[in-house]
């Protein structure tokens, strides 16, 4: 049997929720990654240090027995982060970043920031105090196309952050076009980005063609082939500006599988096979360590994991559902054939 053994990965962005869902998802993650980066978009989201520490205890409690994962947390940007917070999160050897999300750009935005000039200050803090910036970059202007938004978002803002805050650690997440891939190539080297598997698989025609497929809708939204294709040259030619972050974002299946569903895919279940999928089909599983293993750690200044995983070449078919008392998540390729499978550890 084929197999492929990498330095144990980790995820740079994802969400895990809290109560039952996050039963229902952690134990994937924590088969599949040493670490993840732990987005803070609750009801109500996650500001404070404080709370921080707390949702990470709710998380390390979710951990099954046996298994070691380190949930890296993050803090939730609004107009009322004050400097002092900054600098306590800087201090703080369980938190990594804070991310921003522009007012109503995604799932839990309603509390981000209205107007990013306002909160150029905050940069200034993090730039000092040396923490990482996360960004979602996505305009929410509605007079601005949906497949327009991160393109426009790149022009009207980031490019202006960057020039501004030269020191500042920034992190694109989600790309999904050409002209993100070409701004963080041409960005100085503390300017990196994520990439999902679902922006690495599909192009836009698996939301819409054939049928409406709620469960490859997230946001930034999957764009058109020609995106896909500069993502997947980006994630497999070993720049290790880019690397892995699933943004795995479970909902409940019945609030996607709904007249207007929520945004997110769940990918936790099969983060390193859907990665592994799309690194074969470029004939480049040779970069997948880099990717899954490597550059995100280095970006964040954490010590490279110890241990490895591996991969078998052995088809498996995803189950239609995890979860169970209606509290059930709908799995990207739900009931679909994978062609690798994470061997147990
Ligand atoms: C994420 C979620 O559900 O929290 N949804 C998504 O479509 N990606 C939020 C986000 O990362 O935008
Ligand atoms: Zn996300």
């Amino acid at each position: 049997m084929k197999t492929l053994t990498i330095t144990r990965p980790d995820d740079l962005h994802l969400h895990v929720r809290n109560g039952a869902i996050l039963q229902t998802v952690l134990p994937h993650t924590a088969r599949q990654f040493a670490r993840a980066i732990i987005m803070p978009n609750l009801k109500p989201p996650v500001t404070t240090v404080a709370q921080a520490l707390a949702y990470r205890e709710e998380i390390l409690a979710a951990v099954p027995a046996g298994l070691d994962f380190t949930p890296l947390m993050t803090l939730y940007l609004t107009g009322s982060t004050t400097a002092d917070e900054i600098k306590k999160a800087a201090a703080s050897e369980h938190v990594h970043a804070f991310k921003l999300y522009p007012a109503g750009a995604t799932t839990n935005s309603d509390s981000g920031v209205a107007d990013i000039k306002a909160v150029y200050p905050l940069f200034a803090a993090m730039e000092q105090y040396d923490i990482p910036l996360l960004i979602h970059g996505e305009v929410t202007d509605d007079a601005c196309d949906i497949f327009d938004r991160e393109r426009v978002f790149i022009d009207t803002y980031l490019i202006d952050i960057t020039r501004n805050f030269p020191g500042l650690r920034i992190v694109a997440e989600h790309v999904t076009t050409t002209e993100a891939v070409q701004f963080i190539k041409d960005a100085d080297a503390n300017i990196a980005a994520t990439i999902t598997p679902q922006h690495l698989l599909f192009n836009r025609n698996a939301i819409l063609a054939g049928g409406i497929r709620p469960h490859h809708y997230c946001l930034p939204i999957i764009k058109r082939e020609s995106h896909r294709l500069a993502l997947v040259e980006a994630a497999t030619s070993g720049n290790p500006k880019f690397f892995l972050g699933t943004d795995s974002a479970p909902h409940l299946t019945s609030l996607k599988e709904t007249a207007c569903g929520c945004a997110g895919c769940y990918s936790a279940h099969a983060a390193l096979e859907l990665y592994a999928e799309a690194f074969e089909r470029a004939d480049a599983l040779d970069k997948l360590e880099g990717f899954a293993s490597f550059y995100g750690a280095d970006f964040y200044r954490l010590p490279r994991n110890e241990g490895t995983a591996t991969l078998e070449k052995t088809a498996w078919t995803v189950p239609p559902i995890y979860g169970e008392n209606g509290l059930t998540i709908t799995p990207l390729k739900a009931n679909e054939e994978l062609v690798w499978k994470l061997a147990k550890g």
